[in-house]
Parts: structure tokens; C-alpha cells; sequence
């Protein structure tokens, strides 16, 4: 049972922000915990604006009221109104208690917010889920993150069936009571907002360690999972020691609890939730060890740990004081996240990690129907700004201002962001004052990049006067306009940018204000810019953007050979895989269009020299081999013909793997494989990953031979990530060859579901039109459930996010197919069915035939009265 709020209700504004009327100081909450039923007390004690004179309403969400009091008195009948989605109560004062009690059914709650169980009833436990509005599911109180209350939390319940009891905060005394039940308490003496209140109670096991901060406070750091999974939490506990010293060096934060808890639970919306005190993970973010789990898996386990961590002081200490303020906690959290695996790995390769994850996912956002700024101006349903563009580009728009301030000044300015607004509720206005004023710049022309939606164009031309030895680059910028915002205004776009020679060198720089750096940023702030650069000995190869210094996208008139250059000499790992995307694009733009072979040839000849260097580290030559993927090509199309784009990408790897060569290519495979370990060194990983890479191309040339080692390796294989590879391989260049393996490994980890949520997504991805058939075979797998959002977004998710041509056939069967489950998904999860409605974006740029039929598909799913909030913004939305 769901709550069904009306699906019309008026979006909630920005511009309409004002404090609350009404605080909570302090929070005791009792709970009497039970699967189906669960009653809970709380007791606010209540502080009044005295500057505002409104009624106390409080949110409230499914609840059962059972009674209310106020000071001690029974309210009479009259004194308080159940209204939608909350409680009205007259003849509060400053000062006042409100007491309520009320029944919730955990057991009912498929929605994952607010009170829920995880598991079966029998053997389950039960778990909260409160961000970002998920605790008026719990309680009557006021759900919003500018209230910040102290909270006591007592737990009881039945000591057989919930033998561990937790909740965030300080352990505040336990013990037994009558029938066979038991208790404990929890005080928290940080004030903290709704959202970030959690408890879990049932049958787990922990692992812990002590640990001591920097700044002397003995913790002790637990980890709880259900039984069978807790040998798999290792790696995440050395992942958390290792951020909490992280944090202390690069950003001087200590932890500030004597107890530090982290819960995995199968049953989860989303990756990890920061709550005070008490992280709950996916075991998908969280379980990690050498036969289950692949390497990206482990750099995701490390990540995931560490973000969640970090928010104890971005986003829970300092937290936002509303949700159009998220990417303040978000945007921050991640960057500090992609810092730290940038420490813990290597640099380069994480930034072309994240810069891939951009151009998939969040520049598509940012230019379809769903684009919104990075800080929005209004929404119906916060759950459906949990997305790329809060986070990632929230991300990027850090690590310009870091990067403009340096490390140094940007840690001075955090350190004054940090304790200026420590025990706040903070605006992103406050997080550049602080970055501003620690430094002396004036950081506000920034603030355009959170209000503007939309990936600037960032074009570029250079002139070069071979008498006077200048050169000339003109840089402008452009971005298209959008339904919000017809208008859009130049940004301050930070380009960071080196000249080569053609002997493939740095040049040194002369500009009026700096010299002889090889590498500069300018900002370009207006529409168009020029700059110029003194005694250039000869006409130069420009690289701009470099590390990707702004979410842009660049248009430079560069020829195939300069790309060339690029790709082949930048000592930056990224900036040469960032010429590497280019020249690729270009490669493929030859293709479809059959034209000139130059850029096909000069991507083809570079790469097949790189491949015989053995300077290279092997993970970065992985990655070169990796042309963009077939969404970000379809970015670049007017029309977009899924099918086509992806048997002209598999001709362009074609073209590579020939170029190459299937005997070099065998050779490098053989030689790769006999290295093979199951460790999770650097060194092992790049192995692999490049192993797989070649195999991949391989299997291009000469599929027999690469089925061959793809079916030795499935049984040898010492790792998931090796078994993984050759069961991809397999399953697209040999169907009948793959049927065995992929059994045997549906029996092999029957019992262990993120194990299977791989052999759902494997299967998934499988291109063409014949993916639509093999979706609807494995939904009638035993395992598969809707009910379950890792598993649902495994395989449906995977095919409609990850699979374009298997996805998007001619006929639009897939679409009617999607529509339909995303219905049946939104009786159960709204928030699921949301955020996997956002694979119909880019459905205007479809070609006729699938864009008719992805209309339909969508304006059948929005004629349904029934259809939850979440649902409902999205489909309106993609058809505005
Ligand atoms: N705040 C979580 C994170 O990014 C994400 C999340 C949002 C989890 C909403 C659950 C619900 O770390
Ligand atoms: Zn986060």
C-alpha cells in the first residue's frame, strides 16, 4: 500500500523558501517494534519563530494515529486535523511537548521509505529509509533539513527475533524486559535534520575494528550484514579506515561519535545512505570479495564507503536547508570521493572513469527533457533529483572552484566553509562565500553554473603568425537553449590548455600574465574570447579542456593528424584518451558518412602503435582501445538510429581489431592470460582489464579462436571479472557455446544474489533485436522479482540503460514491453519506477518509426489516473 499523493500537485519553488515556523529542540522517539505492525512514540519538544505566526502543522505520512497529547494533556477532537499528508494542531507555544503515538506496517511498506523489512517476514530485519522524505512515513514532525533536533531513541522489541537493536547516535544503555523482550537506547548529542535518523533491528552479524582519530577519539567502527554475507565485508571495513584518514589529511575532519555502524541490506533504492552514525548500504556498495565480486565492483565498494563517510561532514554536520540545495552535500561529497580513489588508484584512470560517466549519463540528461540546473528551481518530487546532474555536474562545478583556488587555498576554504557552518543548515551561496572569502576572490560569477541548465559548446580556433611567432586562440561558448530557459547566459568556463610542437613536445607558454608554464588555464566568461600567446617557434597543436577543467563539450577544429599527435605524445593519461574520444568521433563521423579514411586510419595507426609500446600501463591502454559508447554517439546524431549507430561502432572496432592484427592480438592475450592472478593489486587489474580488452577485439577478427580462450577462461578463471569477460564473450560471438557456462553459473551462485543480478545484467546487455525475447525468457526465471530494486534494475534496467540497439527495436515492441513493467513497478516502488522511466530520454530525437512508438508508449503510461508522483513528473516531463 502506497500513498498516493495527488499526482497534480503544484510543484514546490525555490524562489517560495522561507524558515520554519516552528523547530524541533529535542526528539524522544519509542519504538515497539514488530514486523507487520510497529507502534512509535514520539515526544517534540517544540520551539515557536516569533516572528511568524502560524499553526504548528507537522508531516505525516501512512501513519495510524493512535493518540496525541500536548503539555501533558489529551487533545481533544477539536484541537488537532489530520489533513493530506499531515497534521494541523492548534494551541502550541514555544516550549510546548507534542506527544504522539502511531502504527505503521513495515511488512506492507515495498516503497523501501520510511519503516521497511528487508528479507522475508520470517528470517528478515527490519530497517529505515529517510532520506529524503521518508521519516514523516515514521513520525508526525516536521520533514524538512532546516529542522535540526537532538534525538533519544529507544528500541524494543522481541530479543529472539531482533537480537541486535541499533540506532545512530551514542549507545545510552540496554537491557531486558518482560516477555522475553528487550531494549535499547540511543542519544545522538549532534542536532541533526529527519533525514539522516536511521535504526535496524533483527538477526545480523558484525565484524569491527578499533580505530582512533586524529584528534584522539577512540571509535569503534562495526559492520553489520545477515549471515551469510558477512564474511564479504571486509574489504569495506579496510576501505573505511582508510577514508576516515583520508578525511582527517586532506580535509582536517575528524569522526565525532563513539560508535561508528555500517548495515548492508540486499533490499535498497538507491547505493548507500549517510545516516548519522549509522550508513546502510546496497550490498551491492558494500559486499566485496575474489570469486563474487569484479574489480570495478571493488573500486565501487572503496568509493561508496568512502562518500558515504565523508557526508558525516559534508551534508550532515554542515547539511542544506533545502533539497533545491542538494548538490551542496552531493556535488561536494562525490568530488571528495573521486579525490580520494584518485589517491587510492591511479589519477588518471579515475578521471576517465568519471569524465566516461558524464558524457553517458549526464550530458544526455542535461540536454533532453529531463534537464534541470544543478540547483533547480522547483519540483514535484524531490526522489527525481537524485540525479547525474546533482551529483556528477554538481561534482564537476567543485573541482572548478578547487581547481581555480588550488589546493591549498581551496583547503582554507572548506576549513572556513566547515566550521563556519558547522551545526547549519547551509545554502550553496555559504559553501562559495566561505571558498571566496578564505581566498580573497570573488567566487559569485560561479553561482551561474548552478542555476543554468545545459552542456555549454566550447568552441575553439587557433591562428598562428609565423612572422610575428603568435599565436592566436579564439575560444567561445554556446549553450543551447532550453523549454525553462530560452536564454542561456555565457559562464565562467576555466580552460586549462597546453601547445605542442609537432615533434609532439610541450611548448612553454608566454601570455601577458604568466611565463613558461606548459600548461595554463584561462577563463573564458564572455561569449567569445580571445588569447594570445607570445614567441610560439611554430605553428602549435592546441589541447584544451584539459582533465576535462569544465563540463563543456568541445568543438575544435582540429585535423585527424593533431588528434593523432595528441593521442600518441600527451604525457597526461587522460588528456590523451580525451584526444583519443575525439579522434575516434571523428573516425566513426567518417564512417557513417563514407568519407575519407583519414581519421579512421590515423585512430587505427596510433592505437596499433600505443599497442606495441610497452611504456604504456596496460589499464590505460584498455581504456584507449575504447571508442565512446553508443549513447554518447547518439548525443551527436539529430536523428537517432540505435541499430545503425551500433553496427557502425562495432565496424569502426572492427577496423581497429584489423589494424592490429588477430595474430598480435592473440599473442598479447596468450602472454596476458599467463600473468593472470586473483589479486586485486594495481598491477592484476590492469592485467585483466586490458586482457579482456584484447579478447573483445579479438573476438571481432576471428570469433571461433576468441570463443576458444573465452571458454578456457570461464572455467580457469580466478576472478569474477575474468569469469564475467569470457562469459560476454561467449554469449555474443557464440550463443550455443554460452548456454552451458551461463547455466552453470546460474547454479554455481543460485544462492547469492548480487552473483545472479551480474547473470541477469549480462544477458540483458545482449545486443539486437533479439534481446527483447531473452528479457522476457529471464523474467520467468525463478529469481527474477520486481520486488527487489537490484533485480529489477538488472535486467530491466540493463537493457533499457545499457543495451541501445536491444532496447530501442523497430517495431517498439521494447518500449511497450518497459511501459508495462514500469507500471506493475509503480504500484510497488515509485522511486524505482521513476528513476527507470528516464531510459525513454532522447526519445524526440529517435528516428520516425521508434520515436512514434516510444510516444505512444509513454502517453499510454500518463493516461493512467493511478500513476505515484514520481511516476507521473517523469512521464509529464519527457512530453512536455
Ligand atoms: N544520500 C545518499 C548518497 O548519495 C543517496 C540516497 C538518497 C540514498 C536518497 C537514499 C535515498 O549518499
Ligand atoms: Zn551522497
Amino acid at each position: 500500500m502506497n500513498a498516493r499523493p495527488d499526482a497534480s500537485s503544484l510543484p514546490i519553488r525555490l524562489a517560495d523558501y522561507r524558515a520554519p515556523a516552528w523547530r524541533v529542540e529535542r526528539v524522544e522517539l519509542d519504538f515497539e517494534l514488530g514486523i507487520a505492525t510497529t507502534e512509535i512514540g514520539a515526544k517534540l519538544l517544540l520551539r515557536r519563530d516569533p516572528a511568524q505566526d502560524e499553526s504548528l502543522r507537522l508531516d505525516g505520512e501512512n501513519l495510524e494515529l493512535i493518540s496525541i497529547a500536548l503539555d501533558g494533556e489529551v487533545l481533544a477532537d477539536d484541537a488537532y486535523r489530520l489533513v493530506d499528508g499531515g497534521l494541523e494542531v492548534h494551541g502550541a507555544r514555544d516550549g510546548s511537548v507534542l506527544e504522539t503515538r502511531v502504527r505503521v506496517h513495515p511488512a506492507a511498506n515495498t516503497a523501501l521509505e520510511g519503516l521497511y523489512l528487508s528479507g522475508p517476514s520470517e528470517t528478515g530485519f527490519l530497517l529505515t529509509q529517510c532520506e529524503a522524505q521518508g521519516f514523516r512515513h515514521i513520525t508526525f514532525f516536521p520533514d524538512r533539513p532546516d529542522v535540526q533536533a537532538i534525538y533519544t531513541v529507544t528500541l524494543r522489541a522481541d530479543r529472539a527475533r531482533f537480537p541486535v537493536l541499533l540506532a545512530g547516535g551514542n549507545p545510552d544503555g540496554s537491557g531486558e524486559l518482560e516477555d522475553g523482550r528487550h531494549w535499547a537506547r540511543f542519544v545522538d548529542p549532534h542536532p541533526k535534520p529527519a533525514y539522516l535518523f536511521a535504526l535496524v533491528a533483527g538477526r545480523l552479524e558484525k565484524i569491527e575494528q578499533d580505530y582512533r582519530t586524529a584528534d584522539g577519539r577512540d571509535v569503534q567502527l562495526k559492520i553489520w550484514a545477515e549471515a551469510d554475507a558477512i564474511d564479504r565485508c571486509h574489504y569495506a571495513m579496510d576501505a573505511l579506515v582508510r577514508s576516515m584518514r583520508w578525511d582527517e589529511q586532506a580535509y582536517g575532519r575528524n569522526y565525532d561519535l563513539d560508535v561508528f555502524h555500517v548495515v548492508a541490506t540486499h533490499d535498497f533504492n538507491m547505493g548507500a545512505m549517510e545516516n548519522k552514525g549509522l550508513n546502510i548500504f546496497n550490498t551491492k556498495c558494500l559486499l566485496a570479495d575474489a570469486d563474487s565480486s569484479t574489480d570495478d565492483e571493488y573500486r565501487r565498494v572503496e568509493a561508496v564507503v568512502a562518500h558515504e563517510y565523508f557526508h558525516n561532514w559534508s551534508g550532515n554536520r554542515v547539511t542544506c536547508r533545502d533539497w533545491f540545495q542538494l548538490s551542496l552535500k552531493e556535488g561536494f561529497t562525490v568530488y571528495r570521493e573521486q579525490c580520494f580513489s584518485a589517491d587510492m588508484n591511479s589519477a588518471p584512470l579515475k578521471r576517465i572513469e568519471d569524465v566516461g560517466l558524464l558524457r553517458r549519463a549526464q550530458f544526455p540528461e542535461d540536454a533532453g527533457p529531463l534537464a534541470h540546473p544543478v540547483r533547480p528551481a522547483e519540483y514535484r518530487e524531490i526522489n527525481n533529483f537524485y540525479t547525474a546532474t546533482v551529483y556528477e555536474k554538481g561534482a564537476e562545478l567543485v573541482r572548478m572552484l578547487a581547481g581555480k583556488l588550488g589546493t591549498a587555498g581551496f583547503r582554507r576554504g572548506t576549513d572556513l566553509y566547515f566550521s563556519r557552518n558547522d551545526g547549519r543548515a547551509a545554502a550553496l551561496e555559504d559553501f562559495l562565500a566561505a571558498l571566496g572569502e578564505a581566498n580573497d576572490v570573488d567566487l559569485s560569477p560561479y553561482l551561474a553554473w548552478y542555476g543554468q541548465s545545459g552542456t555549454p559548446r566550447l568552441k575553439a580556433h587557433g591562428h598562428y603568425d609565423a612572422t610575428r611567432h603568435e599565436y592566436t586562440l579564439t575560444l567561445s561558448q554556446h549553450t543551447p537553449a532550453s523549454l525553462q530557459q530560452p536564454r542561456k547566459q555565457p559562464l565562467p568556463i576555466p580552460v586549462k590548455l597546453a601547445l605542442f610542437g609537432s615533434d609532439g613536445r610541450m611548448l612553454p607558454l608566454h601570455t601577458d600574465g604568466q611565463t613558461d608554464a606548459s600548461e595554463i588555464v584561462v577563463v573564458l566568461d564572455e561569449a567569445e574570447q580571445c588569447f594570445v600567446f607570445r614567441d610560439v617557434p611554430e605553428r602549435p597543436v592546441p589541447s584544451l579542456l584539459r582533465g576535462l577543467s569544465a563540463p563543456a563539450v568541445l568543438e575544435c577544429d582540429y585535423t585527424p593528424a593533431e588528434l593523432a599527435l595528441l593521442l600518441g605524445h600527451d604525457p597526461d593519461g587522460f588528456n590523451r584518451w580525451d584526444a583519443g574520444q575525439q579522434l575516434a568521433l571523428r573516425a566513426y563521423d567518417a564512417l557513417r558518412d563514407g568519407a575519407h579514411n583519414g581519421a579512421v586510419n590515423a585512430w587505427c595507426d596510433t592505437l596499433a602503435a600505443l599497442f606495441d609500446d610497452a611504456r604504456l600501463d596496460a589499464a590505460l591502454l584498455a581504456d584507449l582501445l575504447v571508442p565512446p559508447g553508443e549513447i554518447e554517439l547518439a548525443e551527436r546524431e539529430s536523428v537517432v538510429d540505435p541499430a545503425r549507430i551500433y553496427t557502425l561502432r562495432q565496424q569502426l572496432q572492427q577496423r581497429l581489431a584489423a589494424r592490429i592484427g588477430a595474430d598480435k592480438l592473440e599473442a598479447r592475450y596468450r602472454s596476458l592470460a599467463a600473468q593472470s592472478t586473483a589479486g586485486i593489486d594495481a598491477v592484476s587489474q590492469a592485467n585483466r582489464s586490458l586482457k579482456q580488452r584484447v579478447l573483445q577485439l579479438l573476438a571481432l577478427l576471428d570469433p571461433t579462436a576468441a570463443c576458444h580462450h573465452a571458454a578456457t577462461q570461464y572455467l580457469d578463471a580466478p576472478s569474477m571479472t575474468d569469469r564475467l569477460a569470457a562469459l560476454g564473450v561467449l554469449a555474443r560471438h557464440d550463443a550455443a557455446r554460452s548456454v552451458e557456462p551461463l547455466v552453470h553459473y546460474r547454479k554455481r551462485y543460485a544462492s547469492d544474489p548480487l552473483a545472479l543480478d551480474k547473470w541477469f545484467a549480462l544477458q540483458a546487455q545482449l545486443p539486437g533485436e533479439g534481446a527483447l525475447a531473452r528479457v522476457q525468457a529471464l523474467e520467468a526465471d525463478p529469481a527474477f522479482t520486481l520486488k527487489n530494486p537490484n533485480r529489477a534494475r538488472a535486467l530491466l534496467g540493463t537493457w533499457a540503460n545499457g543495451n541501445p540497439s536491444g532496447f530501442h527495436r523497430a517495431d517498439g515492441a521494447g518500449y511497450r514491453l518497459y511501459a508495462d513493467r514500469l507500471l506493475a513497478l509503480d504500484a510497488l516502488n515509485p522511486q524505482i519506477a521513476a528513476r527507470l522511466a528516464t531510459a525513454f530520454n532522447g526519445w524526440q530525437r529517435l528516428e520516425p518509426h521508434r520515436r512514434e512508438a516510444a510516444h505512444a508508449a509513454l502517453a499510454s503510461l500518463a493516461g493512467h489516473d493511478q500513476l505515484s508522483r514520481n511516476l507521473a513528473e517523469i512521464v509529464g516531463n519527457m512530453l512536455k
